[in-house]
């Protein structure tokens, strides 16, 4: 695991964009897994700008969406669908046929994890992962005490995410239980980003840099990935003790 700093959240989001466009020109057939949330909001905007205006080719990529609040209709502005669909899937066409999120509202939430398992296995696994840190250190919603090894499942929210979970919604929402793509499939992943910005996130990237590998902390993680990379802005950084 490699640790980056940046300036600020500008440069850091260009450099992710940047990572995220020369990985797709390299490698058309792309599997392509992102968070959604606020940290990759930027990222997103700057890589659907860049796709377009260098007319990079994206129409054999996969993209896969890394997790959704179960319950939550797309059109809830505070859905991860949402963010995908009008950050990426509307400003570059992308074609449902290479898009695939949790359906949050399916009766068989068991059978979403399955199809999702069976879709990064058909593709050998995802290429380029892009996640955040949550504030108790999970990642997508791989809780603290999530096993490394899980693939995708139903994840019961801890309480931190439910209520710093609310930033999203407009008003006051019932969260208790999420869906998302596992560790084992991060640590598998061919390359993999955490990206972090602002003062509020310090304490978690220490941890994530400089505490023990624990599957209390998942972020912790990123330590054990040989092509891992946590990307920081300086106020993210900033109680970091080693380069
Ligand atoms: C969202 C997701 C979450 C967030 C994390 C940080 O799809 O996977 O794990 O990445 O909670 O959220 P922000 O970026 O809003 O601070």
């Amino acid at each position: 695991m490699k640790t980056i700093r940046f300036t600020g959240y500008d440069t850091l989001s260009d450099f992710m964009a940047a990572e995220i466009a020369t990985a797709i020109k390299n490698k058309p057939s792309l599997t392509l897994c992102m968070a959604s949330g606020h940290t990759p909001a930027l990222t997103a905007a700057l890589l659907a700008k860049k796709l377009l205006d260098e007319n990079i080719d994206y129409s054999t990529i996969t993209f896969l969406g890394l997790d959704e609040w179960i319950g939550m209709p797309p059109e809830n502005e505070g859905s991860c669908h949402y963010f995908f669909k009008t950050k990426l899937f509307e400003p570059l066409q992308l074609q449902p046929s290479q898009c695939f999120l949790f359906n949050s509202l399916a009766a068989d939430m068991e059978s979403e994890c399955t199809k999702m398992d069976a879709v990064i296995s058909e593709r050998g696994g995802i290429d380029l992962m892009v996640v955040g840190i949550g504030m108790n250190g999970h990642i997508g919603f791989n809780e603290p005490g999530t096993s490394f090894a899980t693939l995708s499942h139903i994840a019961t929210l801890d309480e931190t995410t439910t209520s710093v979970g609310q930033k999203y919604f407009k008003e006051k929402t019932a969260l208790s239980k999420g869906v998302t793509i596992g560790l084992g499939h991060l640590l598998h992943a061919k390359k993999c980003f955490l990206i972090a910005n602002g003062n509020k996130k310090a304490g978690v990237i220490k941890q994530t840099v400089e505490g023990p590998v624990t599957e209390n902390f998942p972020a912790s993680i990123l330590q054990q990935h040989s092509n891992g990379f946590v990307l920081v802005d300086e106020e993210a950084a900033s109680l970091l003790t080693t380069n």
